[in-house]
Parts: C-alpha cells; structure tokens; sequence
C-alpha cells in the first residue's frame, strides 16, 4: 500500500481499531475479541495479498501442509499470534490458515434494539435513540468479496481445500452451465454459519474486491454512514438489503481504491440448506432502492 497513514485515517473512521501502526506495517482489529482483523504493508503498490481463515484445531494445520504447495509460516509476527499455514489459491492470492491465536477482550455493545410493531409491543415505558453518531463498533470480518480471472476453478479450489460450499450462484443470462459469481459458506454440518463467508466474483482485475466487517444492526450502520458522509469519505452503495443472505450492507470506497463494507443482520444456514442457482439477469441486488451495481463493480 502506498500512504498508510491516509488508509489509517479512513480505518478508523470506519469503525476499525488500532492494533498496530509502525511505518512499514498497519494493523486493526474490530471490537469483537480478535487480535488482528486487517493487515495493511507499505509498498510502491496497492495491490491485494491474500486472506486468512481460522482453523479448528492444530491437527486441521497438519492436513493443510499435505496440500498442494502449503507452506509452514511457523508462529505469526502478528498481534495475537498463532501458527499459520500458507496456501495459494488459482489467483496467487496467498490463502492463511492459522490456529492458536490469542483473543481479547470485547468491547462494549450498544443497548439492544427493542421493536414496537402493531402486532407487539417490546419497548415500554422507555426511550430507545441513545446511539452516537461516529465510527462504527465493529464486531468481526465476516467476508470478504474477490474478484477472480476464473470462476470455476476458484469456486473448485475453495470447494475442495476449505470445504467451501455455494449458497446462491449465479450464471449468465441463459446460460445455466456457465457460472460467474457465488456466495461460498463454510461447512459447520449441523452449525448455522453466515450465508457467505467468501464471495467469488469473475472478473479479469483479480484481487480484493470488498471486505465486510458487522456492524450490531442496521440502526447502527446507519450512524456510521452520515458519519462517514460529514468526514466526506466516499460512499459506493447502501445503506440497503440484499436479497440473498438478507443482510443489510453499506460500501464505501477505501483509499486504497478497494472497498470496505458493514453489515447485520446476515441468514445463517448449515451444510444441509443447499444451494441456489440463478440467471443472473433477473436478480436484483438491493430490496430497498432501485440502484444497480455499477458503482458497486467500478
Ligand atoms: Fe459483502
């Protein structure tokens, strides 16, 4: 990356937290416990390089380095720490498998929303808006969206070496044997994971398209989003609900030109719900505005 001290600002307006700044490397966690959520190098570039996915157990490392061109990175200068395994995907994005890293404590969530619908009535005697208006309390990295030269292989090779599986998949319009774009969740069996954990996007630019950290709800992404607007951060798309994963996003432009995203929210699924398959023609990305994509995809 070229100007982290720039990229620095941006992250904590966002919502992220400082773990670690030094001149050749910035790194920020969320609120929620991890050590360390997002890692930026200085470079003469920006350029994406890989993603990490914590593993169950160290015996889940050790079958890791029995695949294709993994490499032992040994113990993690990194805040948190941990044993890392690398991998590559069909990119050369370099893929991390790390176990044994060391959590903090979370932080402090905001008083739960309570709902007065016609039907029911939650919230009484009580006055709800206590929320600020700032940076949002960040609770994870929940995914992240690449763009990808082939979207069949790297659908594949998520598929076969982290037991990624499809949620809803798209194809071209008319085409149904030729898919471009997928929603990948992870394979808990009987566990209930987010609908995406990765997002597969075919497109020839490669590298990071987004990544998405949760926010509590969706009031408070709203807070963020002015926020972001009176620091005149720039905003791609949301804050809206995308039809499938149900969640509620709000983008924003990085200055690194990549994007950064909050969301709440999300549909949890097991291994048994299966996946959909789509024309992508006929999907609609946002139930609440009638936005396309375009800036979105720029
Ligand atoms: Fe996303």
């Amino acid at each position: 990356m070229t100007d982290l001290a720039v990229q620095h600002a941006f992250a904590n307006d966002f919502g992220l937290v400082t773990a670690e700044q030094t001149a050749e490397r910035l790194v920020m966690r969320t609120q929620g416990g991890d050590a360390c959520a997002y890692v930026a190098m200085k470079g003469t570039e920006n350029r994406f390089l890989g993603l990490a996915f914590e593993v169950e157990d160290a015996t889940a490392l050790e079958q890791a380095l029995k695949l294709d061109g993994a490499r032992d990175l040994g113990l993690l200068d990194l805040p948190g720490g941990g044993r890392a395994v690398a991998l590559s995907d069909p990119d050369g994005n370099e893929v991390l498998l790390v176990h044994g890293s060391h959590r903090l404590p979370v932080g402090e969530a905001y008083t739960e929303l309570q709902l007065n619908t016609p039907f029911r009535k939650e919230r009484l005697g009580r006055q709800q808006y206590e929320r600020d208006i700032g940076p949002a309390r960040l609770w994870r990295l929940g995914h992240a969206g690449l763009f990808v030269k082939n979207f069949a292989a790297s659908a594949a090779w998520y598929g076969e070496n982290l037991g990624l599986i499809g949620s809803d998949v798209y194809h071209v319009p008319g085409v149904p044997q030729v898919q471009i774009v997928g929603f990948m969740r992870l394979n808990r069996g009987d566990e209930f994971t987010d609908h995406h954990t990765l997002a597969l996007m075919q497109d020839e630019r490669g590298g990071c398209h987004h990544i998405s950290f949760e926010a509590q709800d969706f009031e408070a992404q709203q807070c963020t989003h002015k926020f972001l607007r009176q620091k005149d951060h720039e905003p791609i798309w949301g804050v809206g609900r995308h039809p499938h994963g149900s969640h509620v996003f709000d983008v924003w432009r990085s200055p690194d030109r990549a994007r950064f995203e909050t969301f709440s929210d999300t549909d949890l699924l097991r291994a048994s719900d299966g996946t959909r398959v789509h024309d992508i023609s006929t999907v609609m990305m946002d139930n609440w505005s009638n936005d396309g994509p375009e800036r979105y995809f720029a």
